[in-house]
């Protein structure tokens, strides 16, 4: 079976990372992590983007070299993964020379094919986004959209990319393969960018004004254009490792689907002779408070501080569970807050804390047999069956990266738990001498450990410590494959639960780390 070959964007080092960046990643990790609980072999590539006008300005801006910088500002990339429990199998920095000789070298392959001419470029550019501009890319009221910050005018001679001459060919290719993008809908903003002529993409920035990044293999006059640097790296970085191109899943942000990914980098491969990525995934944007985040207005979220003030898993269950995938989203303290309580603390916290001081109590701290007749009492057949209809359910939901609602399930399966619980109040049932109490006691208590290892069992893709400190405390190592052991099965009889665990602790005061609206 081919290796599920997945990627995330790679990001600009022209400022520390922020929750958008934070985000994608978690996102890609939560879908490396569940395909490989579904069996695939996955290879996960995430990076940065070092190259470039904006990495260029803001070294400049702190008086260091570039070089310097982009080591400094990808530490701190490098350091997010590894907080956030990312999977990844590699880091790319496109300053590498692993990236840049590929780089250099498909390029000069192109320019060999006749798919590169020099000619005099008279546009606009947009730094914040690294775009060259079109008119059409004005508002209807002449200005420029908000998101592509200052854009200056340039003329410059130059090197340009065929693209044009392979319209044709990538919308035929678009027909072909209507899985191509995801949500679909996005599909269409493709087709509809491609319903006008394409102009050929300029590749090179002269020397004189860009001068960090990759030398064009055939003009040491210039520099190459950092998109066509980037989107590279998917390649570069497994051209080495055989069987993992094409790539089954590029995962991005909105802003950079057309026409980076669904353009540029599909015409790229196809002129190269190379196989074309499977599909694509463009995710929304977070909004912070209401408003665009931002480092100068103090609205911003540092990713690795808040997982320190309120846990890594508790970030990244509030990133998944709140996002639709592929739609916007506000990020608010309060609306974390009151997830982290609700959710987290007193629904799955709470049941862990019952089911170990219960079975402390009640059954020396070991996990009882159920009764055998007392399994068949409404209740148990109840619960037995909302379990089957949610690993059903979240599987499926998790296949069409429906995150948010996967958890939802798992969560409202936590609540009927606990709503089990309370039903057979054990508290009551082991203050009874009656044998049928007992009994009942038994079957109680060996039911909710059995639904919260279930419960948990869902869990890990998104909240990989979590998990494994729950099954921890309730003395369970998993065996056999992740879809075995989502079977109810009694899995726990005999086993030695801990005295106490503390999941979700109360959160500290706010502070700083989320600015006040
Ligand atoms: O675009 N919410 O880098 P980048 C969610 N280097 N996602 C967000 C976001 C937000 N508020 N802000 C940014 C680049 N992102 C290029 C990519 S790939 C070959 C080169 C996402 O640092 C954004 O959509 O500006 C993108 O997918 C990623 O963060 C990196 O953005
Ligand atoms: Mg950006």
């Amino acid at each position: 079976m081919k290796t599920f070959y997945i990627t995330t964007a790679i990001d600009y080092v022209n400022g520390s990372p922020h929750l958008g960046h934070a985000y994608e990643k978690v996102l890609t990790d939560v879908i490396a992590r569940f395909r490989r609980q579904m069996g695939d072999t996955v290879y996960f590539l995430t990076g940065v983007d070092e190259h470039g006008q904006k990495v260029q300005q803001s070294a400049k801006k702190r008086g260091v070299a570039p070089q310097a910088f982009c080591d400094e500002v990808s530490h701190e990339f490098r350091a997010m993964c590894a907080k956030l429990n990312i999977s990844n199998d590699d880091f790319i920095r496109t300053t590498e020379p692993r990236h840049k000789t590929v780089v250099s070298r498909l390029l000069q392959q192109l320019f060999n094919q006749g798919e590169i001419y020099k000619a005099e470029y008279q546009g606009f550019y947009s730094t914040r986004q690294e775009q060259f501009l079109q008119e059409k890319d004005r508002q209807p009221d002449g200005s420029w959209p908000e998101i592509f910050g200052e854009v200056t005018q340039i003329t410059e001679s130059n090197y340009f990319f065929k693209l044009a001459k392979y319209q044709d060919w990538l919308i035929q290719h678009l027909k072909e393969n209507e899985n191509f993008i995801f949500p679909r809908y996005r599909q269409k903003q493709v087709i509809e960018f491609l319903s006008e002529p394409l102009n050929d993409l300029c590749i090179s920035r002269p020397r004189e004004r860009l001068e960090w990044g990759i030398e064009l293999p055939f003009d040491s006059g210039y520099v190459t254009y950092v998109w066509f640097d980037a989107l590279v790296n998917y390649y570069s970085a497994v051209e080495d490792k055989p069987g993992l191109w094409p790539a089954d899943f590029h995962v991005i942000g909105k802003d950079i689907l057309v026409p980076p990914h669904a353009v540029y980098w599909p015409i790229m491969l196809k002129a190269l002779g190379l196989p074309t990525p499977k599909s694509i995934l463009a995710h929304g944007w977070w909004s912070i408070n209401g408003t665009k985040m931002s480092k100068s207005t103090g609205n911003f979220v540092e990713p690795m501080a808040f997982a320190d003030q309120y846990g890594v898993d508790a970030l990244r269950f509030f990133m998944i569970r709140e996002m639709s995938v592929g739609q916007d989203s506000d990020f608010s303290l309060n609306q974390f807050l009151s997830r982290y309580n609700s959710e987290l603390a007193n629904n799955l916290g709470n049941l862990v804390n019952r089911t170990l001081n219960m079975t402390n109590r009640f059954a020396g701290g070991v996990v009882p047999a159920p009764e055998e007749s007392a399994l068949n009492f409404e209740p148990e057949r109840e619960l037995r069956a909302l379990w089957e209809k949610t690993r059903d359910e979240f599987i499926t939901l998790c296949e069409g990266f429906q995150f948010h609602i996967a958890l939802e399930r798992a969560f409202a399966f936590v609540t009927a738990t606990n709503r089990y619980v309370e039903q057979r109040a054990p508290w009551k049932l082991g203050k009874s001498t009656e044998p049928a109490d007992q009994a009942l006691l038994r079957t109680s208590l060996a039911t909710m450990a059995e639904a919260l290892r279930l419960g948990a069992s869902l869990l890990p893709a998104v909240m990989p410590d979590t998990t494994d400190k729950i099954y921890g405390v309730l003395g369970y190592s998993p065996t056999g494959s992740w879809r075995d052991s989502l079977v109810w099965g009694e899995r726990l009889t005999g086993a030695k639960v801990a005295e106490t665990a503390i999941l979700f602790p109360r959160p500290q005061a706010p502070d700083t780390v989320v600015a006040k609206p």
